[in-house]
């Protein structure tokens, strides 16, 4: 999604902006830009597409100015074009970059048509740069101007701005869309994502709903939402810029997938002791809410919602708790019925997920008991928000699949479902032997890993196909969920997920020689009747790939069949979901398409 970064010190900061918009490259867009404060004007420059192209263009023209703003664009109103791209100028003399959307937008833009500004691009964002022209012209000072913007804009956004008469100065302003400013001796900064600026500072302040920035090379002002002067807590982050490298790997996400095991090792860590959960591992007081839990309403997008369906299962078969879960996109807008004691759950890798967050806000309205998030942001607002959290301490994820994020979100939930066992008396000795499974999970993990070569086999036969059916049962559908959204998104093919005894209802019509399909088999409760699904495929000529150990019995092609090593239970939904994470990033691999950043997709939707 787009990505503000802005810039004030004493030397020129074209070569930091443009390296600051590589570090938002993983956020997913479609083009780029700058504008830079030459004195005498500001230097115009945009791209579409990749922010390599910015950069040579600025090799060429050599723009130099200590004051600017760069942005990578994720079309919303308007196609990805150089036109649409920000930043966006009004009268040569005000540019803005702004993230979000500006709802009353066709309103606004009437009025500044009336007024005698004239539109160049199709987007949303251009009036404000029209807007602060006006304002400026009716002989305000460019923080007044912002000011009166503020007022005047309805939706989320985050705005960074520049005026060609005020060359010391960058202003911003935030509401329900991530800003912050990054401080160092070498001047001001600003980002919509604090990795942007990993290699400036580990300074930072988080600003709020409200608020007006006005910043130089040496100092900064914060202007609360009622205009007065807000004084805000500075926060160190330590971002290793080791975290931001590929580390010799070909991709971030595959990257990502092989540091699973020790990314669940940091998400124990701490979190349990001898022979259970720790007490409080949510915050200070969590215990004493979780005693009180009878329900649980869980809201989440994409994958962070298929760990929340795993979730369910769990909090049902070890807690003895239902659980309601619905799309972060959708919950709001049901009239959602809470019933007493009812702990509102998100789960969400960015912490920024404008569905996600939404949903928090409109809870927050409601009766629950309190509100607890599963988040791997700490500084994200979804973890600032909400009563109480578990980081998921996974480390940056940068690959837009979420891989690392999905599998860590999961052992958090199980450490979830195992606390509110606790809470209730419930379990002794499952929990005993489920934080010692926990404990070889890593390891089970690192094993299962080695398993690539047989499963690039399996990737040679899907990338040649155009669809693809996914299939599991009980815990394991969702996990067949998360395996075909995972090949949809970075290979592009079509792929569903099915219950497998759902089959015969209906999609079995689509099985033939050219429909791959996958199947989770564990050796469960339900294995025996899901092989008699299998079977049923088979019949009928469908190409099946099985993964798992209940498969043994069925006369299938070596090749056809992947064995995963030993692990309890309740944890293989876990061990099950890696070989679907190397399969669709070797599909997509053979398939040559866009891994880390593919084609319409953003790392973190601050959208709606
Ligand atoms: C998963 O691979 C996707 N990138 C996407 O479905 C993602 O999980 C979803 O947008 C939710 O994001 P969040 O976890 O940051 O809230």
């Amino acid at each position: 999604m787009c990505g503000i970064i802005a810039a004030a010190t004493e030397k020129s900061v074209g070569k930091l902006l443009v390296q600051g918009l590589y570090k938002m490259e993983y956020r997913g867009y479609d083009s780029a830009g700058v504008a830079l404060h030459q004195v005498k004007d500001i230097a115009h420059l945009r791209s579409l597409g990749k922010v390599e192209k910015l950069e040579s263009k600025m090799k060429k023209q050599k723009p130099r100015g200590k004051i600017g703003i760069a942005h990578t664009r994720w079309a919303t109103h308007g196609k990805p074009s150089e036109e649409n791209a920000h930043p966006h100028v009004s009268k040569d003399r005000v540019f803005i970059v702004h993230n979000g959307i500006i709802e009353n937008y066709i309103e606004l833009k009437e009025q500044l048509s009336k007024k005698g500004y004239v539109f160049v691009s199709q987007t949303d964002s251009e009036l404000i740069a029209h807007q602060l022209d006006f304002f400026l012209s009716q002989k305000h000072n460019m923080f007044e101007a912002m000011s009166l913007l503020k007022k005047k804009l309805q939706g989320a956004f985050a705005i960074a701005a520049i005026d060609q008469s005020d060359d010391s100065h960058f202003y911003l302003m935030r509401n329900k869309s991530p800003l912050l400013l990054g401080i160092s001796e070498e001047g001001m900064f600003a980002a919509s994502d604090p990795l942007a600026l990993v290699d400036i500072t580990n300074e930072f302040v988080f600003l709020e709903d409200g608020d007006v920035v006005e910043a130089s090379a040496s100092e900064y002002k914060i202007f609360d939402e009622n205009e007065k002067r807000a004084i805000r807590k500075i926060t160190k982050l330590n971002i290793s810029s080791e975290a931001m490298s590929k580390n010799g790997y070909r991709h971030f996400m595959e990257k990502e997938i092989y540091e699973q095991p020790t990314a669940i090792l940091n998400t124990l860590d701490g979190r349990i002791g001898g022979e259970d959960v720790l007490e409080n591992i949510f915050g200070e007081g969590s215990n004493d809410l979780l005693s009180n839990v009878e329900r649980i309403q869980i809201v989440a997008a994409g994958t962070s919602l298929h760990a929340g369906r795993v979730a369910a299962n769990w909090f049902s078969a070890i807690a003895q708790i239902p659980t309601q879960i619905d799309y972060a996109s959708e919950y709001r807008y049901k009239n959602p019925y809470v019933d007493k004691n009812t702990l509102f759950l998100t789960i969400s890798q960015s912490g920024e997920t404008a569905d996600t967050l939404g949903a928090l806000h409109y809870a927050k309205e409601r009766d629950y008991l309190g509100s607890l998030t599963i988040c791997n942001v700490p500084t994200s607002s979804l973890a600032r928000e909400s009563d109480f959290m578990l980081l998921t301490n996974a480390g940056p994820e940068i690959g837009v699949a979420s891989t690392k994020a999905f599998t860590t979100q999961l052992a958090a939930l199980m450490l979830l479902a195992l606390s509110l066992a606790k809470a209730r008396n419930l379990n002794p000795k499952l929990r005993t032997r489920v934080v010692s499974a926990l404990r070889s999970l890593p390891e089970i993990i690192s094993e299962s890993l080695n398993l690539k070569p047989k499963i690039i086999r399996i990737a040679k036969e899907v990338a040649k196909k155009d669809n693809a059916l996914f299939l599991g049962r009980g815990i394991f559908y969702p996990i067949a969920q998360e395996g075909s959204l995972k090949l949809k998104e970075i290979s592009y093919i079509h792929a569903e997920a099915y219950p497998a005894g759902e089959l015969k209802h209906g999609p079995l019509a689509l099985i033939d020689k050219d429909m791959p399909v996958i199947a989770l088999a564990p050796e469960n409760e339900l294995a025996e009747k899901l092989i008699s699904n299998l079977e049923e495929v088979k019949a009928r000529g469908g190409k099946l790939f099985v993964i798992g150990n209940a498969a043994g019995n069925m006369t299938l092609k070596p090749k056809n069949l992947i064995n995963l090593p030993e692990c309890d239970f309740l944890l293989t939904p876990i061990l099950y979901t890696i070989p679907l994470q190397i399969l669709s990033y070797e599909v997509a691999l053979l398939r040559g398409t866009d891994i880390d950043q593919p084609r319409n997709l953003a790392k973190s939707v601050t959208v709606e």
